[in-house]
């Protein structure tokens, strides 16, 4: 087990903020992991997957353990379906682009999200109508202060909108080390429900789309509207669309009658932040090295040298002013440490 002292965490992290970790190890086996919890049972942890959902606006006072586990393998096969088991630090679309190479259906939908496959249960990532639990089986994590092995059923993990007991009752406890998920490999349901879907499969003229066709279609949609993190940092959609009662969207509609919305519930629509922003007059400034993507509001960059802490700031300026002018708290999405 080799310790490093003073790592730069830039290339860790998707926003590229250049914070620096005090001790960092490398967690390329389970065994690794293991012992690196026994033996370090008394330092304080920081545990790094992806670094695709974080601001980082400061030192890592603490050991960083990376989470840097690999390997794909298939657990159970039907007629129908297929079972994968994907290590904790296997890259998210590699991972996609595999199971679409072997045409197992489920995840066409979630292709080019940033992270690792180890985060993807803690946010329940989702995008275009699918989310991770749509495919969710079970994970497995070992608990950081008794080294025990769990593992959790779809139900355990208590998946909301961009929300699980990760999050939650169980935030910090565990760490995941892989990841099981039921695909389909043959009669894939498709999920064109999403208008830019639909409107994308048109322009490239296909009538009877496959899901390597629908990932295609995402790929293209996310490129003209996300920034790809190797050339301006970023971490996707920095706050998430915010729920508000369908009394006050009425009232707002009134004010704002393009106002985009999701009906929830009879009681709850779900408005884009996204919306709100640009509105807000927020889309496209940029102050020095960050500032607010000029094609998707809810994304904040970091141009170059940005520091966390500046763009914690301007999170925090488009809140109140979000607030402000309607009357929504926005919540953000990134995990800020
Ligand atoms: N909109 C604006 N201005 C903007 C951005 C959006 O007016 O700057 C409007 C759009 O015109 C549209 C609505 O807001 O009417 C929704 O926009 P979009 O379809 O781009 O989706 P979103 O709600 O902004 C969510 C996810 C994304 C995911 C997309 C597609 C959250 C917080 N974000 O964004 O997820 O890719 O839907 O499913 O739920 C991520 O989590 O990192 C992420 C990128």
């Amino acid at each position: 087990m080799i310790l490093a002292k003073n790592i730069s965490l830039k290339s860790f992290n998707t926003f590229g903020i250049d914070a620096n970790a005090k001790l960092f190890c490398n967690i390329t086996s389970v065994e690794i992991l293991h012992n690196v919890l026994l033996e370090q049972h008394e330092s304080s942890l920081f545990i790094l997957g992806g670094g695709s959902n974080m601001l980082l606006t400061k030192d890592i006072d603490a050991l960083v353990l990376h989470i840097n586990l690999k390997g794909i393998e298939v657990v159970n096969e039907t007629e129908s379906t297929v079972t994968i088991k994907a290590m904790a630090g296997e890259n998210w679309h590699e991972f996609v682009l595999w199971c679409l190479k072997h045409n197992y259906g489920g995840l066409e939908n979630l292709s080019l999200i940033p992270g690792n496959i180890g985060t993807a249960p803690i946010q329940n990532i989702g995008a275009y109508g699918v989310e991770l639990k749509d495919v969710f089986v079970s994970c497995e994590a070992v608990h950081i202060k008794n080294q025990t092995t769990k593992t959790f059923s779809k139900a355990d993990c208590n998946f909301g909108y961009r929300e699980s007991v990760f999050k939650q009752e169980l935030n910090g406890d565990y760490i995941i080390t892989s990841v099981n998920l039921e695909l389909t490999k043959s009669n894939h349901s498709l999920h064109m429900d999403y208008g830019a879907i639909k409107n994308e499969l048109e322009a490239l003229k296909i009538k009877k789309p496959t899901i390597q066709d629908i990932s295609r279609a995402v790929i293209a949609i996310r490129q003209s509207k996300l920034p790809d993190p190797k050339e301006i940092g970023n971490s996707g959609s920095f706050f998430k669309n915010p729920i508000i009662s369908s009394r006050q969207f009425n009232q707002l509609q009134e004010n704002f009658p393009n106002l985009p919305y999701y009906k929830i519930s009879e009681e709850e629509v779900k408005v884009p932040a996204g919306w709100l922003i640009e509105k807000a007059g927020f889309k496209g400034k940029r102050f020095n090295d960050y500032g607010v993507h000029n094609k998707q509001a809810l994304v904040l960059v970091n141009y170059g040298n940005a520091n966390g802490k500046d763009i914690f700031e301007l999170a925090q300026l488009i809140r109140k002013t979000v607030k402000r002018i309607f009357d929504i708290t926005i919540e953000t999405e990134v995990n800020i440490i």
